[in-house]
């Protein structure tokens, strides 16, 4: 097994990201589809929002079969977001106000656009044949447990091809880790052209961080190796990526779409993603109860905790998380994001004060939070979604940023039927531009938020966690975080009840000193604890 450095690029301990969909961010040119000279235009937005990392969807060469999750040119950015001067641009504005940019990195497939599918198409051998994982015969039956499936009688290869999501994404074959002798077609691990697809991954990743990125979101990043139990032979490939970040790139950082930091971060990773408990379990912890089918998941958590029903149970997620915090603990870290471009928006169904606790939840938890653009003025799923680009029911949470009172809220000039999607029509929508005005706004709370924790190392990523009260099916929520003498305790009743929690104090007796939130009351006699809270609050008390 390849040795990891434990260590993590310093930034990334004090870092909040800000995830960027570009197609919908700031449209520059009016041609209703947002770009990078929109991004970089709004860096100074991002930097007055107090996050100092960026997490860019794909923005590279694609039919657009899946978003951009199809990409058919791995060293090219799409024209409609621009060019690779433009990005090379971006990362320089960036680095001007100290904000890093990373890319999505999609290397599970490709689009079957890309070049080297089509040379792999071809009936008569080349050098791009076995860069997918083709059967040996378009009438044999094929391998039903690959996950994603096979697309039969494509071309004139007489093969199936394996997909890895949509029928449009054939997976790039990284071989399979136990393959069955009689199948020649499945490829080992050190075949010379499963070997020369890694490479290529490596030099992609090269070219980007060359010209100024500063790393990668992974995605799909389990899903590369076949028949490979535990991600072993997966993971073994992570490990040699990372290094050659050490070596080459030690400021560099690798995001997993992964959803278990503990097999994530020791296959290299320096941050992963909880947002599902499972391969098979999608579990989106701010989901509420009454809007829970909106994206059709399945859960096994009927009610999230940060929900007024009061019927969640944060202990099975502090359970998890607790766990993967003990096994990454010096090695990377986990992110709690607010959500992402595939899940609901948090501003479903919740009004201002229940978004401000998910922030303050997220802000003053361990590990590397990333807030989904938007959010951060509670940006609402838009439910009447017609499908655009493989989005369906995602689309509700792709719709154009809201900037201001005017036309398209502010995204884009061109006429509103020529948007990549409509803005959300609602007459109260909530924008950047009024929130900024108000100082008791979301955005201007979630300022304050950010601002605590950065100007905290207690709060940070590598404060120490430690449940105080934390009950299943109870509420409040009583955690304690620390980094040497400094001491915070942060407290949540998102529930309609009034709830009283009595727990032992970690630190004697001291003086609470209110932070931010409202409606708790916290008393510290001795070793003593008791904390009052009123419906819908929360509190951060400094110890
Ligand atoms: C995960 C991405 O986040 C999602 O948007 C995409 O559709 C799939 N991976 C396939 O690339």
């Amino acid at each position: 097994m390849a040795h990891i450095k434990s260590n993590c690029p310093k930034w990334l301990s004090t870092a909040v990201f800000y995830q960027i969909y570009p197609q919908s961010f700031y449209d520059s040119n009016s041609d209703g589809i947002g770009d990078i000279p929109g991004i970089i235009e709004k860096l100074d937005y991002i930097k007055f929002l107090g996050c100092d990392a960026i997490w860019l969807n794909p923005c590279f060469e694609s039919p657009f079969g899946d978003a951009g999750y199809d990409v058919s040119d791995y060293y090219r950015v799409a024209k409609r977001y621009g060019t690779n001067a433009d990005l090379k641009r971006l990362f320089r504005e960036a680095d001007k106000r100290n904000i890093k940019i990373c890319l999505d990195l999609v290397v599970a497939h490709t689009s079957i656009e890309h070049p080297w599918f089509k040379q792999s198409c071809k009936a008569e051998k080349n050098k791009y044949s076995n860069w997918y994982i083709w059967n040996d015969g378009t009438y044999k039956p094929v391998d039903k447990d690959l996950r994603f499936g096979w697309i039969r009688g494509y071309c004139n290869r007489d093969a199936n091809f394996a997909l890895n999501y949509y029928w449009c994404q054939p997976a790039l074959n990284y071989g399979f880790a136990q393959p069955d002798s009689k199948k020649p077609w499945q490829l080992r691990v050190d075949h010379p052209d499963v070997k020369a697809v890694r490479k290529e991954v490596m030099n992609i990743m090269s070219f980007w961080l060359d010209m100024g990125a500063s790393g990668f979101r992974v995605d799909m990043a389990r899903s590369l190796v076949k028949h490979d139990p535990g991600y072993k032979a997966t993971s073994q490939f992570w490990r040699q990526v990372r290094q050659m970040l050490d070596k080459d790139y030690p400021n560099a950082v690798l995001i997993s779409e992964w959803s278990c930091p503990t097999q994530a971060i020791s296959a290299g990773f320096h941050v992963d993603f909880m947002i599902q408990i499972n391969e098979k379990v999608y579990n989106y912890l701010f989901r509420m109860e009454k809007h829970r089918d909106v994206l059709g998941e399945s859960t096994d958590e009927g009610y999230s905790f940060f929900d007024k029903q009061g019927k969640g149970d944060i202990q099975k997620f502090l359970d998890r998380c607790t766990e993967h915090l003990r096994n990454t603990k010096g090695k990377g870290y986990i992110s709690i994001p607010t959500g992402n471009h595939d899940t609901g928006r948090i501003g479903i169904g919740r009004n201002q004060k229940e978004l401000e606790m998910v922030f303050a939840f997220i802000m003053t938890m361990p590990g590397v939070p990333f807030i989904y653009y938007g959010d951060e003025i509670g940006m609402r799923y838009v439910r009447n979604w017609v499908s655009k680009e493989g989005g369906y029911a995602r689309n509700g949470s792709r719709t154009p940023m809201q900037w201001n009172d005017s036309k398209n809220a502010g995204f884009s000039k061109a006429p509103a039927l020529k948007l990549y999607l409509p803005a959300d029509s609602a007459k109260n929508r909530p924008n950047v531009e009024k929130q900024t005005a108000n100082q008791n706004s979301l955005l201007n709370r979630v300022r304050q938020l950010i601002r605590l924790r950065k100007n905290s190392p207690a709060l940070c990523a590598d404060g120490s966690f430690t449940a105080l009260y934390a009950k299943s099916k109870k509420y409040p929520l009583v955690y304690m975080r620390s980094d040497g003498n400094q001491r915070y305790i942060a407290a949540f009743n998102p529930s309609k009840y009034k709830v009283r929690a009595d727990f032992t104090s970690p630190v004697g007796k001291t003086i609470p000193e209110l932070k931010a939130g409202w409606g708790t009351d916290l008393k510290i006699q001795g070793r003593k604890c008791k904390i009052d809270m009123n419906a819908v609050s929360y509190g951060i008390f400094k110890l």
